[in-house]
Parts: structure tokens; C-alpha cells; sequence
């Protein structure tokens, strides 16, 4: 949700920023821009509308020369995504990049309008531009300039600024929206995540809320919002540039989709006792044997994994659960119980929506467990205990292989809080963990399936409007299908549970409109046979994912039917999981259209 990147140094800055903006560009592709302090130490700037290429191609029409720079990929939220709202912002003496939305940015604009202002652009970020520059007329340094300028603003931001008259230096500032410095020998960068610091850095510090800092190419001091000057850990990244390459591939969607095996794989080995094969969690901040119940957060395709989650914890741990989405429960104000848990699922760490509820869940003396890709994400930080997937860095906007790590982590969650709530015995227990362990050759086995799924994405390509149905645990399955079709085919698609159809969405069942089932022979098999049956007599075209046995059973009805390795019910909404993703990725090749990077959408989705 906009990437910004800046470096102070003695090498050229705008190839080292253009390389770093490449890497955020999942972040928002509307717009792209770089600012750099010229050998006059003047403010120069190159934007572009559109996707990085249009800024590349600018550049090489007009240069950039300067060792400061800052950049900026956007997601757009205030202002069309236009050349001219696209940041770096320039006034007078100062550019500035943000990521974020100011929410008092109206008042702003009205107070500095009522002091001769005028604005370029439609954005909420201009006037933190005007606000830096009417401190620098003033007669402030750089530094008193960004306090001051900072202290005024509400809402979300991760700011880079940049001075004329002033090469050598950078002030990056957070809130609400992350940044991180990387240290380099002679200069240092900052950057909205670990990944674009990847090439440049591996020392890196992660700002906290609050934080603003100031680099110079020897130096980097930090300060809270108070001004203090604080003291903040640099940690070693374990990204390598290696980890964020296509390895070949068409699309980073394609490659992550290869990668659930390893995903899933080496999730379950960090929770994995190695002689006794049991599933082995950090200590709880409390004791789930006497968990009253837990609330269940988070958006989108996570949001779905704890849909999952809610099925394993109530009908195998036995433990009540509340679920919604993070943007609804955010502002539902349900009432919590003394010493209950909230669960939260993030593949960032960064939603806002998901840390606004984070927030709110605290302030109700909630523990709250995060379920996280990115563990030194603000999520991360905020939380009582981290249960981290290991699903590396998930580049396409599209997610895919954090979605198993995710349900990985809470199929071990269900099974400990069963073994410290006494409703499940050994010999269960060992079952299930096998039948999980199991799962990353079961998924190796679902990478041979690309060819049957290509044949099913032949149908779905021709239609306007799609119907995903699943029963029980793959209710979910079936709505994190929908989702991946219209996020990346443009094509309408909804989920129902199978029972649900005929008290309504029946009525649209036609030959044109495709009904994909996810319909394993272990879950509820017979019911949702059923529901296909009378889809079918409606003139349904029936496509379904399911193993051997429910293949005997559907091919009277189906028309194309993809089938997975025999798995137990308990693990099946993994493995389904992983055709239902590939064939979203097979449609949008039909399609033709841009798989990674979707129109309108952007990965970690910093705004409410
Ligand atoms: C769907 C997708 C989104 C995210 C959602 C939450 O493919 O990627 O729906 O799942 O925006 O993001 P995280 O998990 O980063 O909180």
C-alpha cells in the first residue's frame, strides 16, 4: 500500500531507489516517482503514471544525478492515479514521499489555503509538504522542520524527506505505516520493508510508531514523538536478494504457488519435536485449559484461513469462537470475557484493519496470538506471542502459499489447546499431527495437477459469473476461490455453502454459469452431492475438485473433475486449497491478464 525507499550515500541514488521501488511495487502500481538533491543541491524529480516501466522509460528521457534520493510507488487514495498526484511531493524547498492518509489533511489545506498556499495536486499528502516548507522559510533546520511538521499530522504515514541546500541528508519518520533503515558502509536507506532494504542491507531497524529519524551517510540518529533521542535495535535480515527473484518463473504467483509444499513443510518443522513427532508451540500468555472462549480476526484470504481455524477449534478443541472480519469487529464493540484470547491472521503484519482490532482487542484485556508471515511487523511487535509461519517473502498481491502455512499453524494450535483441554487422547492426537505431517508430500503430489486444472480453467475463462460450493470446512475453501477468481480474472465469482443454494442463489444456475465444487468424499460428501445434483437438473455445468472415491460418485454430473490425493478430513482443507489458487492463476492466463499485480489492488493494505 504505497512503497517508499530513500538513500543517502556517494553512489548514484536513482538507480539504488529504482531498484528498491521494484521491489514495493507490490505495494501499488498507479504511480512511481524519484526526487534527488542535484550537484547544485537542488531538488530535482521524475514521475510517471502507471506501473515503474513508465517511470524507468521517463527517466532515461530526463536523469536524474544526485547521491539523495527518495521514491515512491503508489496505491492510490486521494487523487485520481494521475502523473501529477504521483509523489515525490516538491514544494519550495523540500520533497517528501508518504505512504499513508493524513485524516486531518482538510484542516490543513484550509489553514495553510487561509496562509497563501496554494495546491497542485488532489492528494492529503501535499500539505505535509507545505507544512515542511513553511517551517523551512520560517528559518527552522531540516530537523526542527520535520518535528514540527509531524506533530501536526493525524491519521497514517511513513514519510522520507529530502532539503535543498541540504545533499547528504534524509529524515524518514512512521506512524501507522512501516519503515525500516538499512545500514550501509558510508550511506544508509530507508524503505517501507525488509524487502526492498534486501540488496542494499542486511543490518536493519524496524521504526516504531512514533519514531523519526535522521540519516546522514555516517550517521543515524532516531528519536520518539517526544523528540527524545532513543536508542533502537539493529537486527540482521534473514532475507537474501536470492529470496525475491522469479527463479524462472512467469509470475511470482506461479513460483509461490510451487512453494506450498515448502511452505507448509517448513512451517510444521519449526513446531515439530523431531524425535517425537509432536507438534510443539511457544508457551500460551495464558492457559488454554481454562480459555473461556477466543475471537477469531482478520481480512481477506486470511480471514477465510480462520474461518478454517474456527471449524478445527470448535470441533476438535472444543473451544467457542467469535469470527469476524477485522474491519466489521474493529467497530462491533462485542463483549469480551475475562482472560480470553484473540487470534489474529496476518501475512504482513501490517493490515490496518487487522491492527486497528489488534489495538482495540488490548484495551479489553485480551492476550492477543498473531499468526504472521512478517514476524517483526507491527502486528509482530504489538502482540503478547507470534506464532510465525515460515512461507517466506509472498511478492504476487495475490496470496497463495502464506494461505497454507497459515492453516498449518492453526491445525498445530488446535491440536495442543485439545491435548491442555483434555478432549482429544494420545492416540488421536498422533493421528491427526501425521496426517499433517504428511501434508507436504501430498501437496508435491497436487503440483502434478497444473494440466487438470488448465483443462477447468477452459470453462471458467468463457464465463460472466461463477458459483464456488463447499460444505463445512470447505465452505471456506470455496470463498478463498471466489476471491482468488475475481482478484485476478476480473471475473464475477461467488462462494455459498452447498446447503445454502437452493434458499436462494439456485435461481441463477444456468448453462452458462459454471458451479465449481469443492467436494472432498470425507466432508459432508453425500450432502453436497446432492446440492450438484440439483444444480445440475437446473442446467448447471458441474466442475469439482475431490480424490478417487467422490470422482466415482460425481462423473456422472461433473464435467470436469480434478482429482487430489486421498487425505483425511482434517487436512483436506490444505491440500484443496492449492488447486482451487492454481486455477485462478490459470483463468488469469487466459485472460491475459496481470496476474501479479491486479488492477486497483495492493499487497498489505495499510489504510482502513
Ligand atoms: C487475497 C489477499 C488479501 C489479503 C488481505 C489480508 O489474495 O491477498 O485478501 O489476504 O488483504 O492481508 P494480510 O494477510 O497481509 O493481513
Amino acid at each position: 500500500m504505497c512503497g517508499i525507499c530513500g538513500v543517502v550515500g556517494h553512489h548514484p541514488g536513482t538507480p539504488i531507489v529504482l531498484e528498491g521501488l521494484r521491489r514495493l511495487e507490490y505495494r501499488g502500481y498507479d504511480s512511481a516517482g524519484i526526487a534527488t538533491i542535484d550537484h547544485h543541491q537542488h531538488i530535482t524529480r521524475c514521475r510517471a503514471a502507471g506501473k515503474l516501466d513508465n517511470l524507468e522509460a521517463a527517466l532515461r528521457e530526463t536523469p536524474l544525478t544526485g547521491t539523495t534520493a527518495i521514491g515512491h510507488t503508489r496505491w492510490a487514495t486521494h487523487g485520481a492515479p494521475t502523473t501529477l498526484n504521483a509523489h515525490p511531493h516538491h514544494v519550495g524547498q523540500v520533497a517528501i514521499v508518504h505512504n499513508g492518509i493524513i485524516e486531518n489533511f482538510a484542516e490543513l489545506k484550509r489553514e495553510l489555503s487561509a496562509r497563501g498556499r496554494s495546491f497542485t495536486t488532489e492528494t492529503d499528502s501535499e500539505v505535509i509538504a507545505h507544512l515542511l516548507d513553511e517551517c523551512i522559510e520560517r528559518g527552522d533546520t531540516p530537523q526542527e522542520a520535520a518535528f514540527a511538521t509531524i506533530r501536526r499530522l493525524e491519521g497514517a504515514y511513513a514519510l522520507a524527506m529530502i532539503f535543498e541546500g541540504h545533499d547528504g541528508l534524509l529524515i524518514g519518520a512512521r506512524h501507522g505505516a512501516p519503515l525500516a533503515i538499512g545500514y550501509g558502509e558510508g550511506e544508509m536507506f530507508l524503505g517501507s520493508d525488509s524487502l526492498a532494504l534486501a540488496p542494499l542491507s542486511r543490518r536493519i531497524t524496524y521504526l516504531e510508531d512514533g519514531d523519526w529519524c535522521v540519516l546522514k551517510t555516517h550517521s543515524v540518529e532516531i528519536f520518539d514523538q517526544e523528540g527524545n533521542k532513543v536508542h533502537r535495535s539493529i537486527q540482521t535480515a534473514s532475507l537474501t536478494s536470492g529470496q525475491i527473484g522469479k527463479d524462472g518463473y512467469r509470475h511470482f504467483m506461479e513460483k509461490e504457488l510451487h512453494e506450498h509444499p515448502l511452505a507448509i513443510g517448513q512451517t510444521l518443522q519449526r513446531i515439530t519435536d523431531p524425535t517425537t513427532r509432536q507438534l510443539v508451540l511457544p508457551e500460551m500468555p495464558f492457559d488454554p485449559a481454562t480459555l473461556p472462549r477466543a475471537t477469531i480476526t482478520a481480512c481477506g484470504s486470511a480471514f477465510y484461513a480462520g474461518m478454517v481455524g474456527r471449524y478445527w477449534l470448535e470441533s476438535i478443541a472444543r473451544l467457542p469462537i467469535d469470527i469476524d472480519v477485522a474491519s466489521e469487529l474493529r467497530y462491533r464493540n462485542p463483549p469480551q470475557p475475562n482472560q480470553g484470547m484473540a487470534l489474529l491472521i496476518s501475512q504482513s503484519g501490517e493490515t490496518a484493519d487487522t491492527l486497528g482490532v489488534l489495538r482495540v482487542l488490548k484495551k479489553e484485556q485480551q492476550k492477543i496470538v498473531s499468526i504472521l508471515n512478517v514476524e517483526h511487523s507491527t502486528m509482530g511487535r504489538e502482540s503478547d506471542l507470534v506464532l510465525g509461519m515460515v512461507a517466506g517473502p509472498e511478492i504476487s498481491v495475490a496470496s497463495t502459499k502464506a494461505f497454507t502455512a497459515q492453516l498449518s499453524v492453526l491445525a498445530a494450535l488446535t491440536l495442543t489447546f485439545a491435548r491442555k483441554r483434555g478432549v482429544i487422547n494420545a492416540q488421536q492426537e498422533r493421528e491427526l499431527t501425521n496426517h499433517l505431517l504428511d501434508l507436504p508430500s501430498r501437496a508435491a503430489e497436487v503440483m502434478k495437477l497444473f494440466g487438470a486444472v488448465r483443462v477447468m480453467a477452459r470453462v471458467i475463462a468463457q464465463a460472466r459469473d461463477v458459483l464456488y460450493l463447499g460444505r463445512g470446512i470447505c465452505m471456506p475453501i470455496a470463498q478463498e476461490g471466489a476471491l482468488k477468481l475475481k482478484e485476478i480474472s476480473y471475473i464475477h465469482a461467488e462462494a455459498y455453502a452447498a446447503g445454502e443454494l437452493k434458499h436462494g442463489p439456485i435461481s441463477l444456475i444456468d448453462p452458462s454459469v459454471p458451479v465449481v465444487a469443492i467436494a472432498p468424499s470425507t466432508i459432508l460428501f453425500d450432502k453436497t452431492l446432492s446440492n450438484l445434483q440439483e444444480a445440475k437438473a437446473r442446467g448447471g455445468r458441474i466442475l469439482a475438485f475431490t480424490d478417487a472415491k467422490g470422482a466415482e460418485r460425481l462423473s456422472d454430473i461433473a464435467e470436469h473433475l480434478v482429482i487430489l490425493p486421498d487425505v483425511d478430513a482434517f487436512v483436506a482443507p490444505i491440500l484443496y486449497t492449492i488447486p482451487v489458487q492454481m486455477l485462478a492463476y490459470e483463468v488469469a492466463l487466459l485472460k491475459g491478464t496481470d496476474v501479479d499485480q491486479p488492477r486497483n489492488l495492493a499487497k498489505s493494505v495499510t489504510v482502513e
